[in-house]
């Protein structure tokens, strides 16, 4: 069996080993050309509850990391998450078959795990002893768990002030050494990726190709509840824009194998305070220009220059995807929906169902056509975003949905009265 990490610039192939960039300073892209698997064998292991087919990611492992041995595998069991629908959500977006695959639900709540199992495996595999990432939070969050199942060091570089509380506290309490830098996150990913060609940490940001190969099973576990049935369009928020990337890789993976027929398009939704990729789309360029001074509520996907661009944007091309951008106001909104329909999921994850709603109204996606969105992170990771929209507290928006806590005194009469 072959396997190799290719890079998508100069085509450069290297074997399997610790590196996350070509020499040339391309992205790489793992290659395993010689694998075959069918629906069957996939589907039969969805009854076997037992190591790793229990995992959403290990039951493809093949497809996702044909090298690795059982007793390398450091998982928690990540994947398995549902598929949820509802009236609400479907009229706000106007599309009538509209879900939402809950990434949230993954241990650490998003679905970063599913990238980090196996790049945390692969930094086993190759005898590293520290791993590291700069994130926006929920990165660092999954690695600072998988780290510490594993037993390796982790670092991370997070900007300071701007990450939600609930991520913070995950870094802190899964005992990361967790360095809050005075910049961005486009300041932080330049300087982890410094500081660990420096102090030999393996870099587990979604640069590194296995993070790719883990994210990939967020496509084949949605395709495989779906009885391998394409929607006609998946959409899902993008910042760094790995996801995006990782998307478009099992789409296309799962085509050549048969395993679907058609396939899907992508809608890669940013928020409009830090949309670099949606602005490079949008004007046809060739080349990404970063983002100065991202901005947005949706602190998950505040990034001004994405890593993984050039391949996302070989995504978009190759599935005739779109790129939308929303605003705040708009994610907000659509959160509430999400929310209120007893879902929930974070700012970010929003963005899916706001770019939906936008790009319906202005003809792209049409209301007879199967839409999935990526809910991305669960909704207890940002509680101050969910509470200042509810009490009318965030700067330039007006919530359309807000339900603000009633205040009353300790007498039953009082209470009686304000139901
Ligand atoms: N949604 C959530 C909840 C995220 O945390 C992220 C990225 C994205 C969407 C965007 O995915 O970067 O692959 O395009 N969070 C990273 C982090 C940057 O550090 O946790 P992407």
């Amino acid at each position: 069996m072959t396997v190799s990490l290719l890079c998508i610039d100069c085509g450069r192939a290297y074997k399997p080993e610790r590196r996350w960039q070509c020499e040339c300073g391309g992205l790489l892209e793992v290659s395993a050309p010689d694998i075959r698997i069918s629906r069957r064998d996939l589907d039969s292991r969805l009854a076997d509850r037992t190591f790793p087919f229990s995992s959403g990611v290990w039951r493809y492992r093949e497809l996702i990391h044909p090298l690795i041995a059982d007793d390398q595998i450091i998982s928690r069991e990540e994947g398995n998450t549902a598929i949820y629908s509802h009236r609400k959500i479907a009229e706000y977006a106007g599309v009538d078959d509209i879900r939402m695959k809950h990434e949230g639900q993954n241990p650490t709540g998003s679905f970063k795990d599913r990238g980090m199992t196996v790049g945390v495996s692969e930094a086993v595999r190759l005898g590293c002893t520290a791993v590291g990432c700069a994130s926006t939070g929920n990165t660092s969050a999954s690695l600072a768990s998988y780290a510490a199942r594993a037993g390796l060091k982790a670092l991370v570089f997070i900007p300071s002030g701007e990450i939600a509380y609930g991520k913070l506290s995950q870094s802190l309490a899964y005992g990361a050494r967790t360095i809050q830098i005075k910049g961005n996150f486009d300041d932080s990913m330049a300087l982890i990726m410094q500081a660990c060609e420096k102090n030999d940490v393996y870099l587990l940001n979604s640069i590194n190709p296995w993070r790719i190969e883990g994210q990939k099973a967020i496509a084949f576990e949605l395709l495989q509840q779906l009885g391998w049935q394409s929607p006609d369009w998946i959409a899902l928020p993008a910042g760094n824009l790995g996801n995006t990337s990782a998307m478009g890789k099992a789409i296309a993976e799962m085509k050549s194998l048969n395993l679907i027929e058609k396939i899907p398009r992508i809608a890669s939704v940013q928020a409009s305070g830090a949309s670099p990729f949606y602005r490079m789309w949008k004007n046809g360029s060739s080349v990404l220009s970063a983002a100065e001074h991202p901005d947005t509520i949706a602190t998950a996907i505040k990034i001004g220059n994405p890593v993984s661009w050039k391949r996302a944007m070989n995504v978009i091309k190759g599935c005739n995807g779109v790129v939308e951008e929303v605003t705040d106001q708009e994610i907000m909104d659509a959160k509430a929906v999400i929310d209120a329909s007893g879902i929930g999921c974070e700012p970010a994850s929003a963005a899916s169902l706001a770019g939906v709603r936008k790009l319906r109204a202005s003809g792209v996606i049409k209301r007879d056509e199967r839409v999935v969105c990526i809910l991305t992170g669960n909704m207890l990771k940002d509680p101050t975003a969910t509470v200042n929209y509810h009490t009318n507290k965030l700067e330039g928006i007006r919530p359309a949905f807000a339900n603000p806590p009633v205040a009353a005194g300790a007498d039953l009469e009082g209470i009686m009265r304000l139901l």
